[in-house]
């Protein structure tokens, strides 16, 4: 058709609990690309990532990350990458080259989102919602780097999140 294409790949960045998995389903939904959430892809390579992080450490989940990254993007979709993503520098180097769309939320926002199990970098005796706070702020700088967009979730529907970025990608 003549008619201009929507990228066939977007990457969602940002911190645990900014609603990259939930928008990323949504947005694959709406263009018609396939869903891809690289935690997923290492749980089901190396088992979850609890355990990952319990019996091999977090430096040996990072080098999983990166693997499943690059696989990510070399095949394509909407890719909602783990908040850790953005620290390899080879990841940066990739998204510099696609459409990467920066998902915020706020501490008041993020409390909920971050209760439960699974988040292995959220347990210890520090409050949960102090301890997402200082990893967001040490890694800012890396989201805003890689990023061609930003929206915060903090107040707005996922659903209608999902649009927004559906209309940027157009
Ligand atoms: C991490 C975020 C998690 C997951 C792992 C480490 C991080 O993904 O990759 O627990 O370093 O911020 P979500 O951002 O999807 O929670």
């Amino acid at each position: 058709s003549a008619e201009a294409q929507a990228p066939e790949l977007l990457v969602l960045v940002g911190p645990m609990g900014a609603g990259k998995t939930s928008i990323g389903r949504r947005v694959a939904k709406a263009t018609g690309l396939r869903f891809v959430d690289t935690d997923k892809a290492i749980a089901q390579g190396h088992g979850p990532i609890p355990a990952i992080f319990a019996d091999h450490g977090e430096a040996q989940f990072r080098v999983w990350e990166r693997e499943a990254v690059a696989e990510a993007l070399a095949a394509g979709g909407v890719i909602s990458l783990g908040g850790g993503a953005v620290l390899a520098p080879e990841t940066r180097a990739l998204l510099r080259t696609v459409p990467v769309v920066l998902l915020t939320v706020s501490p008041e926002a993020v409390a909920v989102r971050i209760a439960g199990e699974g988040r292995p970098l959220l347990h210890g005796e520090e409050d949960p919602v102090q301890r997402w706070s200082r990893i967001y702020a040490e890694r800012r700088a890396l989201y805003e780097e890689v990023a061609d967009a930003h929206f915060d979730t903090s107040r707005v529907p996922m659903s209608r999140v999902a649009e927004q970025v559906v209309e940027w990608m157009r």
